[in-house]
């Protein structure tokens, strides 16, 4: 056990295994819908992904950029070099699946679409389908800041021939962008979990 443990992949794994099983014990016991099994595996994915990406929004803003300070030199060096580039992939990829199967659940929830999807139109209160269109715009800024500001500066900052004055612009905008998405963390989830259960 403890060398199967040794390796994160493998507890992922196992992690996967077990709740399979979970999965397959309740498709014995249901009706065989299969656009709300897509939906429920849609959902999973989405807000697997989005735990991974706010919690990295989180590490990033409370441990990360707080360490990033304290440390002297050799200290920061050995964090940009094996801490924040392999956050940044994690949260980058997570960002992309956040997005995509977002899009699949606008499908399959009827929001976009319906009556393709759908053998009839899906009835959405109009406050459910305001707040989710808003959280869906508020999250494709995050998603672009991610793409667009984060990543494009990280580079820089990461590259040691970068000029110091272009550096401490890099670092700024990344500071800004790292805050802008904390804070559109806590609506964009409010207005997703509303949406689906506020009524
Ligand atoms: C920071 C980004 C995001 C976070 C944290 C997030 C979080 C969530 C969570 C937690 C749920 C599940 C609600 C529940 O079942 O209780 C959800 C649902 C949903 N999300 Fe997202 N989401 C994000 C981005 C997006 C994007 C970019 C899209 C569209 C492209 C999207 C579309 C949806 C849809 C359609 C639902 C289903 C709502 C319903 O059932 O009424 N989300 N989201």
């Amino acid at each position: 056990m403890k060398g199967f443990l040794s390796r994160p992949g493998n507890a992922l794994w196992a992690g996967v295994m077990i709740a399979a099983l979970g999965l397959g014990y309740w498709l014995t016991q249901s009706y065989g819908d299969r656009l709300g099994l897509v939906s429920f595996l849609a959902r999973l994915v989405h807000i697997g992904a989005a735990m991974l990406w706010i919690g990295m929004v989180w590490f990033v803003n409370f441990i990360q950029l707080a360490a990033l300070r304290e440390s002297d030199d050799a200290g920061r060096k050995v964090l940009m070099q094996q801490i924040v580039p392999r956050v940044a992939l994690l949260f980058g990829i997570a960002s992309h699946v956040v997005v995509a199967s977002g899009g699949v659940l606008l499908l399959t929830t009827g929001y976009l679409l319906d009556r393709w999807v759908f053998p009839s139109s899906v009835y959405i209160p109009s406050a459910r389908g305001l707040m989710l269109w808003a959280g869906v715009i508020a999250a494709l800024v995050m998603w672009g800041l991610v793409h667009r500001v984060i990543w494009p500066n990280l580079k820089v900052i990461l590259d040691d021939r970068a000029n110091p004055s272009i550096l401490a612009q890099s670092r700024e905008r990344l500071l800004i962008a790292s805050r802008v998405n904390l804070m559109l963390a806590v609506p964009v989830t409010f207005a997703m979990v509303a949406a689906a259960h506020l009524y």
